[in-house]
C-alpha cells in the first residue's frame, strides 16, 4: 500500500521572504497515528496548508495514498480541521455539515443523512439549527472536527485541535480521534503539547525552522538522545536559538 502521505523536497517561502519550509521530506505510512511536534512558528500549519493545497508551495512534491497532492482524488481523501476555526458565520450547524458534503461530491440525501449522524456523534443535536457564531468555543471545535470527518476521509489532519480547549473536551477529542484511528484512519496531528504527542502518537516527527530534525517513536527518540523524557528530547532538538534565527532572517 502506498504511504498515506509522501512529501519530497517541500519548500515554502512567503511573499515577505519568510522561509517557512526548507527542502522538507516526510513520509507517513498508511494507518499510522503521526504527531508533528514543534514550537510556534516551526512551520506546522504551513506544511498542512501545502498538503491540503491551501497555499501555493515554492517547490516540492506531495502525494496522498499515491495520488498527486494537487488533484481532486487527493483532496477527497483528506479531512482537515484547521488551527483557526474557519466556520461560515451565516450557516447553522446542520447547513455547515450538509454543504461540506456537497462540496466533497456527496449526493444530497447521503450528505443530509451523514450530517445528522455527525450531529449526534459530536453531541450537537441541541444546536442543530444555530449559526456558528452562537456556539461556545468547545462546540465550535466539535463542529470543526465533525465537518472534517463528514466525507469519511482516509487521512485526517488535525492542526492543534486541543489548543485552548478545556480538559474535559480535550479528553473527549482524544477518545474520538483514538477511535477513528482504531478503525483504520490515518491521523496526522500537530501539537506543541509534548504529553499529547506521547499519549496519542505511534510516531513523532520534530519540526524546527521548517525542517524535520528527528523522527521516531517516543521511546526511540528518548533512547537515541539518552534521556528519560520527551521534553528533554524537545529541548535538545527544536527549542532555543529563536532570537538568533530572527537576526539571521534580517541579515538575509
Ligand atoms: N501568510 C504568511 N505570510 C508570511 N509569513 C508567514 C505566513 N504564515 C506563516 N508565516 C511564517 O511562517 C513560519 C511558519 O509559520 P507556521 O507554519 O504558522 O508555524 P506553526 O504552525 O508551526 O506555528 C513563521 O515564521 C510564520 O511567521
Ligand atoms: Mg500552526
Amino acid at each position: 500500500m502506498p504511504p498515506a502521505l509522501s512529501i519530497k523536497g517541500l519548500s515554502k517561502r512567503y511573499g515577505d521572504g519568510t522561509l517557512a519550509l526548507e527542502d522538507l521530506d516526510l513520509e507517513i505510512p498508511a494507518g499510522s497515528f503521526f504527531g508533528l511536534l514543534g514550537p510556534n512558528g516551526a512551520g506546522k500549519t504551513t506544511l498542512i496548508g501545502a498538503v491540503c493545497n491551501l497555499i501555493r508551495v515554492t517547490g516540492g512534491e506531495i502525494s496522498v495514498f499515491g495520488q498527486p497532492g494537487t488533484g481532486m482524488a487527493a483532496r477527497r481523501m483528506i479531512g482537515i480541521a484547521e488551527q483557526e476555526p474557519n466556520l461560515d458565520k451565516f450557516l447553522t450547524v446542520y447547513e455547515t455539515l450538509l454543504y461540506h458534503g456537497g462540496y466533497y461530491g456527496m449526493r444530497g440525501a447521503e450528505a443530509a443523512e451523514r450530517a445528522e449522524q455527525m450531529i449526534d456523534a459530536f453531541d450537537l443535536r441541541a444546536k442543530r439549527d444555530v449559526e456558528a457564531p452562537k456556539l461556545s468555543g468547545g462546540m465550535r471545535r466539535r463542529l470543526l472536527l465533525a465537518r472534517a470527518l463528514l466525507h469519511r476521509p482516509r487521512l485526517v489532519i488535525l492542526d492543534e485541535p486541543t489548543a485552548g480547549v478545556d480538559l474535559e473536551l480535550r479528553h473527549e477529542l482524544w477518545r474520538y480521534i483514538r477511535g477513528l484511528h482504531e478503525q483504520g484512519t490515518t491521523i496526522l496531528l500537530t501539537t506543541h503539547y509534548l504529553e499529547e504527542a506521547e499519549a496519542l502518537c505511534d510516531e513523532i516527527a520534530l519540526i524546527s525552522r521548517g525542517r524535520i530534525v528527528a523522527r521516531d517513536t517516543a521511546e526511540g527518540l528518548k533512547r537515541s538522545h539518552g534521556v528519560d523524557t520527551l521534553e528533554e528530547v524537545y529541548l535538545r532538538t527544536v527549542a532555543g536559538g529563536r532570537i538568533a534565527m530572527d537576526q539571521l532572517e534580517e541579515v538575509e
